[in-house]
């Protein structure tokens, strides 16, 4: 029998999560065969519709869910979790300035960080969602000295779902039949959703689309459907956020197909010349829990200035955020070792000195 894992959710009253917790309670997220154990963490004047939920879980009466327990501080709430999805943050209020939002959020995950470090299992896997999701992310990495930034994750797979799907709209494929789309940089109106490596039922994308609807229609419909989404439905998108959380993770556990890929915002390592240290979204390959860069694609002039451009936003955010990132962990952040950089995490089993490495391809 498997040992039900700790799954932490922040947020956990909020739209998000009523389409996610139900999904991670049928064994969407970590497979249709492993118990899970839902730790979910709101606002201490949220507890009272979250204990509504809870009780809707409940009466669902899932196999898989082992027990809930509900937290009203982040320290309680992630103790031992081998899984923590950060999804609760400040909302963007009326008339507020991007930069206003990085800085009311940023104080929240620094904390989560630290309580993620001090609390969660050592091999814990980290999905930043609350916005601005990429810069959350650093900060929370940033504040977790003990453990690998490659732990710590950023939500562009909607971004990259958003791609898919419209491609397949407008081209009549399924959207199975659509590979290899890239959404580089923040999650944000300056991300970069790429066609140029794609393949729509094994051919080059390229060849069966418009250049012209692509360069001046495409790029910023998927730049701009988040705000579509919030103007049409008057608040933002939740249960396609919930689907990508689950995609992304069950990817990031289980492995990407063969012959694709995915964007996740990940730590950079300087790859595509991208400015080391910042959560940026890489194309990725995932397998058994680790993912690496897709290297040596093809940048094309057209996509090196986008790729720049979004990278630019994202050390804006970080200089804006600077008082709380620790010198401390710097080092780690901007020289990633060939263990941080392909997503090995730290493993403590109790037997070894803590805080090693897991190297399973390494035996020495
Ligand atoms: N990265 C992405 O692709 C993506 C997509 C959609 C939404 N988002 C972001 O996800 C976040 C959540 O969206 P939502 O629609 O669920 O919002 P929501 O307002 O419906 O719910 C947020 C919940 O978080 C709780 N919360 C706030 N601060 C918290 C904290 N410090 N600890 C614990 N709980 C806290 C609130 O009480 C609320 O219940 C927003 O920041 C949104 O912008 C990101």
């Amino acid at each position: 029998m498997r040992r039900p894992v700790r799954i932490a959710v922040t947020g956990a009253a909020g739209s998000i999560s009523h389409s996610l917790l139900f999904k991670i309670a049928t064994g969407e997220m970590v497979g249709h065969d492993q118990p899970v154990i839902l730790q979910l963490v709101e606002m201490p004047e949220a507890m009272e519709p979250l204990r509504g939920i809870a009780m809707e879980l409940e009466d669902c009466a899932f196999p898989l869910l082992h027990s809930i327990s509900l937290h009203d501080n982040i320290e309680e709430g992630v103790v031992g979790a081998h899984y923590v999805m950060l999804i609760g943050a400040k909302p963007r209020g009326p008339g507020m300035e991007r930069s206003e939002l990085l800085t009311a959020n940023a104080p929240i995950f620094a904390k989560q960080g630290k309580a993620i470090n001090e609390h969660a299992n050592r091999d814990v896997k980290v999905l930043v969602v609350g916005n601005p999701a990429n810069t959350n992310a650093l900060i929370a990495s940033r504040n977790a000295p003990d453990l690998s930034p490659a732990q710590f994750t950023a939500l562009t797979r909607l971004d990259h779902n958003r791609t898919r799907g419209i491609l397949a709209n407008r081209t009549g494929a399924n959207p199975k039949a659509i590979r290899q789309v890239i959404v580089w940089g923040n999650h944000s109106s300056t991300q970069f959703p790429d066609l140029r490596h794609a393949t729509i039922y094994g051919e080059p994308a390229f060849r069966q689309i418009d250049q012209k609807w692509y360069r001046e229609q495409f790029i910023e419909k998927i730049q701009k459907r988040g705000s579509a989404i919030i103007d049409a439905r008057g608040h933002s998108s939740a249960a396609s956020a919930a689907q990508a959380i689950i995609n992304h993770m069950y990817d990031w556990i289980n492995g990407t197909p063969e012959n694709d890929w995915v964007s996740m915002g990940i730590v950079s390592d300087g790859s595509y010349g991208i400015e080391k240290g910042i959560f940026y979204s890489f194309p990725v390959r995932c397998d058994y829990g680790r993912y690496q860069i897709v290297q040596g694609l093809e940048i094309s002039e057209f996509a090196q200035q986008k790729m720049t451009e979004t990278e630019q936003e994202l050390i804006d955010e970080m200089r804006t955020v600077g008082d709380l990132l620790p010198a401390e962990t710097e080092e780690s952040h901007r020289n990633l070792s060939v263990c941080l950089r392909s997503g090995i995490t730290l493993y403590d089993d109790g037997i070894s000195l803590p805080k090693q490495y897991l190297q399973t391809d390494r035996v020495r």
